[in-house]
């Protein structure tokens, strides 16, 4: 399924769109750089044949949930949540609170994708979620993965490794606030998981928006690949501003190297 492509399969990748402004409308955390940098992969993906469900571990209100199901769940591909419906950090939402949240969640994604994609949420912790019951919901794995749920080190480290253990051949998983300075255990959960032999060889390729972009070896080239091709033929001034620092530390040679993959660092 992963195989090389020319720059003229890329240049003709599907234009995938989405409701931006129903996902600002939800309260939550997302950067619209973040979005369309997301949006682009998913039409790789898609120019690939990559099939398979998108899962996010943390999903608040759904902003983010909202846009993979735009991106991934067009054809009927699963969109699944997990959320523990926290109170405040722990403390669970009152019992009487819990299934209205949930109607919440489901109502924003839908609204997102005109009523067509309803999302599977599972509202627990995800230590108590396992492998096989995200199996189940998407035999053909996941093609992208969003972790966002606990902020410290443990639950990172836990959900990297769950992440990696659904993800398909061609897949995506994006770690939001890896380098957020707010939320250090992130990173620190982050460095566990690659420094260990858990990280399984998936490889961080980009870096946009608050979040971090990771793949499998397999398709980490690919990815690398498209995204040079990206910035050297996008015209929105993020592509073009990442494009020139990049250029720039080139010519000082120096390459942003993370866990031993190059990742280009969108500005
Ligand atoms: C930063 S918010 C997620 C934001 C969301 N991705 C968005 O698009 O706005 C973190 C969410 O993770 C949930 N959470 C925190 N720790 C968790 C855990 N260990 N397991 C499952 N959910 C958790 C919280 O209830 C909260 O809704």
């Amino acid at each position: 399924m992963i195989r090389r492509m020319t720059e003229a399969e890329f240049a003709e990748l599907p234009a995938l769109a989405y409701d931006w402004s129903a996902i600002e409308g939800i309260p939550g955390w997302l950067a619209f750089d973040a979005a369309e940098l997301t949006r682009r992969l998913a039409a790789l993906q898609e120019g690939l044949g990559v099939r398979g469900g998108a899962l996010e571990l943390g999903v608040y209100k759904g902003k983010y949930l909202g846009l993979l199901a735009a991106l991934f769940g067009r054809r009927g591909e699963p969109i699944v949540g997990v959320d523990a419906l926290l109170a405040k950090l722990g403390e669970l939402l009152a019992d009487e609170w819990r299934a209205d949240a949930i109607a919440r969640i489901e109502d924003a994604v839908l609204e997102v994708t005109g009523g067509l994609v309803r999302p599977t949420i599972i509202a627990g912790y995800t230590s108590a979620v396992s492998v096989a019951t995200l199996r189940l919901l998407s035999p053909q794995g996941f093609r992208f993965i969003s972790i966002d749920a606990g902020h410290d080190v443990e639950a990172v480290h836990h959900d990297l490794v769950l992440a990696r253990q659904c993800l398909g051949e061609a897949g995506i998983i994006a770690a939001d606030d890896a380098f957020n300075p707010r939320t250090p255990g992130v990173a620190e959960g982050i460095y566990r998981f690659f420094i260990s032999e858990d990280s399984g060889g998936l490889q961080p390729f980009a870096h946009c928006g608050n979040k971090l972009f990771i793949t499998t070896a397999g398709f980490y080239p690919l990815c690398l690949e498209y995204l040079w091709w990206l910035l050297r033929s996008g015209s929105d001034g993020t592509l073009q501003r990442t494009l020139a620092r990049m250029q720039e530390d080139e010519a000082m040679n120096y390459r942003p190297m993370l866990f031993g993959s190059l990742i280009i660092p969108f500005s």
